[in-house]
């Protein structure tokens, strides 16, 4: 978190809010609530959205991006006023979105954006919440709001919320030691409508946390799944053809993120993964490359 204090009653608060894929996701069931059991890696990369806060005498938001809505569906707009809720404090603060990753993607920015959110006005609003209880409050938010205020790396379960740091063979946090490259097609995929078009599964499942840890790319291609892929890929076929894409630009492994559209490539070759995301630029995708913990490449 960066702190500019220019003046004693002036203080700004800014920090990334980095996106997220998915190594493998498995639709288990469908609950009475109307949410789905999974299970999931989340994986953290460094394409990232900036929020700045800072006092004001109401609740004020802005965008880089004018096409997000600015009301109180705003998941930023939506953290503060829960957040304020709950200290019961009335919720005073600007807000300022710097929106670079894209929406409707799988990629959690909207879920990354309201984390941070929470993070920076507990610090603005001097509140010292404990973790569990921002863990709840990002919980109430959404499914996948909580990873973002965990470790880079994390098996997922329940509807996304149940977390567990993800370890390697020696018990130390996992780092994926490859370059990612993640291509968005121009296409918008609804989460409730994606879980919708899904037959849950149980059985047959392998060992995500096992299979993701070991880094093994011919693996992860031939076991490593993401339920969402066939219904989302045979109703936008473009999807598919970008996963190909990426594999035919020499990427080990590539998958769709969450319920998409975001596609993405893991390449153990820097270079090949650079010019993959120039190729995907230049015709036209909105596209980042980089390593898993940020060192973040946007192609030119
Ligand atoms: O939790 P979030 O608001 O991100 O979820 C959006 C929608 O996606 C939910 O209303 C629900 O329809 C669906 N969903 C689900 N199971 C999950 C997560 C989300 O069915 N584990």
């Amino acid at each position: 978190m960066r702190l500019n204090q220019t003046s004693s009653d002036s203080v700004t608060l800014r920090q990334n809010a980095p996106a997220k894929i998915n190594l493998g996701l498995h639709v288990i069931r469908r609950r009475a609530d109307g949410y789905h059991d999974l299970e999931t890696v989340f994986l953290r990369i460094g394409w990232a959205d900036t929020v700045t806060v800072a006092p004001a005498d109401t609740l004020r938001f802005s965008c880089s991006d004018p096409a997000l809505p600015a009301d109180d569906s705003n998941l930023c707009v939506r953290a503060a006023r829960l957040l304020a809720g709950h200290a019961g404090i009335p919720a005073r603060a600007s807000i300022h979105l710097e929106k670079w990753v894209p929406y409707g993607a799988g990629l959690g920015g909207g879920s990354s954006d309201a984390a941070t959110t929470l993070v920076l006005l507990d610090t603005l609003w001097q509140l010292g919440l404990d973790a569990a209880t921002v863990h709840k409050l990002a919980a109430r938010l959404g499914s996948d709001v909580p990873f973002f205020l965990g470790p880079a790396a994390a098996y997922g379960t329940g509807r996304g919320e149940r977390l567990t740091p993800l370890m390697d063979a020696a018990d130390a946090p996992y780092r994926c030691p490859f370059t990612i490259v993640v291509v968005k097609p121009n296409v918008a995929v609804g989460t409730a409508d994606a879980y919708r078009w899904i037959v849950p599964k149980e059985t047959e499942r392998p060992d995500l946390r096992a299979l993701v840890a070991g880094n093994d790319l011919g693996r992860w291609r031939r076991e490593l799944v993401n339920d969402f892929e066939e219904p989302v890929f045979e109703r936008f076929p473009e999807l598919r053809t970008v996963r190909e894409g990426l594999l035919g630009d020499g990427a080990g492994y590539a998958a769709m993120s969450g319920s998409g559209s975001a596609v993405f490539g893991v390449f153990d070759s820097s270079e090949r993964a650079h010019q993959s995301a120039s190729r995907w630029t230049q015709a036209g995708y909105a596209c980042w490359t980089g390593s898993a913990d940020g060192a973040a490449r946007q192609p030119l």
